[in-house]
């Protein structure tokens, strides 16, 4: 693990932004949460709030303002808005940046990339958002991926389980009584979730196509990862569920210019 790899993102409470003419936040609604390896993972409050609601608009840009119009339900907007200003927020601080500096380019399958003044910025990071929890994984190398899901969400799991997993993985929840068949799924879920997010494939990689190592889902934290159709690139993925939400990040691992994988085991 190298310490340089790491980004650093003040935390506190009520500081002001770093560059003039940038919105002022008095109060973030999002701290620090975990660090997984190289990574710094931060939890952002969603849950309702007007106050901080205005404020995240105001720190979007006209386009995202545009697409936060576009939603029609307060959820959707809430989320998008509270997880794109604290995540602009944050990178300003990591790329001594203003916030009007910074925009966003959509990858083809619509996985965002930072960029500062029009040119690709050195930071890697991914972004889930889901009812009252969001989750900003940084690293300064590396594709990341994130993912949370609440444990109170209502879902039918048969459908999802015939849906997503292996038989292989299925076999893992035979037998599990109710409430553990559902801790168990949406572990497998988020993780296999934070693995399409790192590739940036969205669902066009469909997640029923490869499959979680089973120490995984008996509760090891951490594991090294590799997709069936790319042996080569390995990642860190980690199990990062609490009582209240279940979640999981994956991390390439990448080689640093001076020494081994900086997300190493
Ligand atoms: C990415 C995807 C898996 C997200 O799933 P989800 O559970 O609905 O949402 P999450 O809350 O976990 O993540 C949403 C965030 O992931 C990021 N994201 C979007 N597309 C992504 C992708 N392809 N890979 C990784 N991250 C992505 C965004 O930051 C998004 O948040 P934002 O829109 O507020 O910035 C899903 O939307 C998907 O498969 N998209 C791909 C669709 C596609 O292939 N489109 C092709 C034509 S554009």
């Amino acid at each position: 693990m190298n310490k340089q790899d790491r980004p650093t993102v003040a935390s506190g409470h009520g500081q002001q932004a770093i560059a003039t003419g940038q919105p002022s936040l008095g109060d973030r609604w999002w701290r620090p949460f975990r660090r997984a390896g190289s990574a710094e993972v931060f939890h952002v409050d969603l849950s309702p709030h007007a106050a901080r609601e205005r404020e995240a608009f105001a720190w979007l840009d006209g386009e995202e303002q545009a697409r936060w119009s576009r939603f029609r339900l307060d959820r959707p907007r809430r989320e998008f808005a509270l997880c794109r200003a604290a995540l602009r927020l944050m990178l300003c601080e990591l790329l001594a940046c203003a916030n009007g500096e910074l925009t966003f380019e959509d990858g083809e399958h619509g996985k965002p990339a930072a960029r500062v003044r029009g040119q690709p910025a050195s930071i890697c990071f991914n972004v889930s958002h889901s009812g009252s929890h969001g989750l900003v994984a940084l690293a300064g190398r590396g594709r990341l991926g994130v993912d949370v899901e609440p444990r109170g969400a209502e879902r039918d799991l048969d459908v999802l389980i015939a849906e997503v997993l292996t038989p292989a993985e299925h076999s893992q929840l035979a037998g599990a009584d109710a409430e553990r068949r559902r801790q168990l799924f949406f572990r497998l879920w988020t993780m296999k979730e934070a693995l399409v997010k790192a590739l940036g494939k969205g669902f066009s990689l469909h997640i029923s196509e490869f499959e979680i190592p089973p120490s995984m889902c008996n509760g090891q934290r951490l594991c090294e990862f590799r997709f069936p159709h790319l042996p080569e690139v390995r990642w860190r993925l980690e199990n990062l569920g609490t009582p209240e939400f279940a979640a999981a990040i994956a991390h390439e691992c990448v080689p640093s210019d001076d020494g081994p994988a900086p997300n190493a085991f």
